[in-house]
């Protein structure tokens, strides 16, 4: 079966694609048709569990099938949770990777307590109606200097201590074995697969 994927971000749809690969071979993941000339609609949610929500909801409205869309971001402790759900624009509106990095390097300048996480949600709608969403999370800390060249966003600053390196230093696969948006899409993918087999006791009325 076919999911489609409300992404535009070239890294997650990788991600997504990748995980998909591994022990779901039987679901194909292919971006919502016309992705790129779909008004986005405005991200206004205070939680990643309602942007992802509201956006599922919306580009569902536009594919042939289930479609998913995720939100997701870092959450660091020290600055409150920031930068949370404004994450890709943290430096302000067309901000780069490097912009965000160094405005978060900046606010946590002298700061010793560094503990951060990344939080995906992904939520599952179809024809304009929610299915489930499903949550992942990876622990980590924020170092003084970026390392690696992996990964996108934020990666190269967030320490996975488990592995004693960046989440930009690690191959996509030991990211994803350990990422939020691994354990999040594995989920879905889970649950999916569930639901498109039925077990033989259902089969069998019981
Ligand atoms: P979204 O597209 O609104 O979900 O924004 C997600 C933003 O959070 C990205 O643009 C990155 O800045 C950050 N982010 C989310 N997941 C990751 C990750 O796996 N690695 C690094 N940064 C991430």
């Amino acid at each position: 079966m076919t999911l489609y994927c409300a992404t535009t971000n070239p890294g997650k749809l990788r991600e997504f694609r990748l995980a998909a690969g591994g022990s779901h071979a039987a679901i194909r993941i292919e971006p919502v048709p016309g992705l790129n000339v779909i008004p986005p609609p405005a991200e206004t949610g205070r939680t990643f569990r309602e942007n992802a929500v509201a956006k599922a909801i919306y580009y569902s409205r536009f594919a042939p099938g289930a479609t998913f869309a995720d939100d997701s971001g870092l959450v660091v402790d020290a600055l409150g949770g920031a930068p949370g759900v404004d994450s890709a624009h943290y430096a302000g509106p067309g901000a780069t990777d490097d912009d965000n990095n160094q405005l978060l390097l900046e606010r946590l300048r002298g700061i010793e307590e560094r503990a951060a996480r990344f939080v995906s949600v992904i939520a599952l709608a179809e024809d304009g109606r929610l299915i489930g969403a499903f949550e992942g999370v990876v622990e980590g800390w924020i170092l003084e200097a970026p390392r690696g060249s992996n990964g996108f966003g934020y990666d190269p600053l967030f320490l996975y201590p488990p592995y004693g390196r960046t989440l930009a230093e690690v191959s996509p696969e030991e990211k994803l074995a350990v990422s939020h948006r691994g354990k999040a899409l594995r989920a879905l993918l889970e649950f999916v697969a569930r639901l498109s087999s039925p077990s033989p006791g259902a089969r069998n009325g019981g």
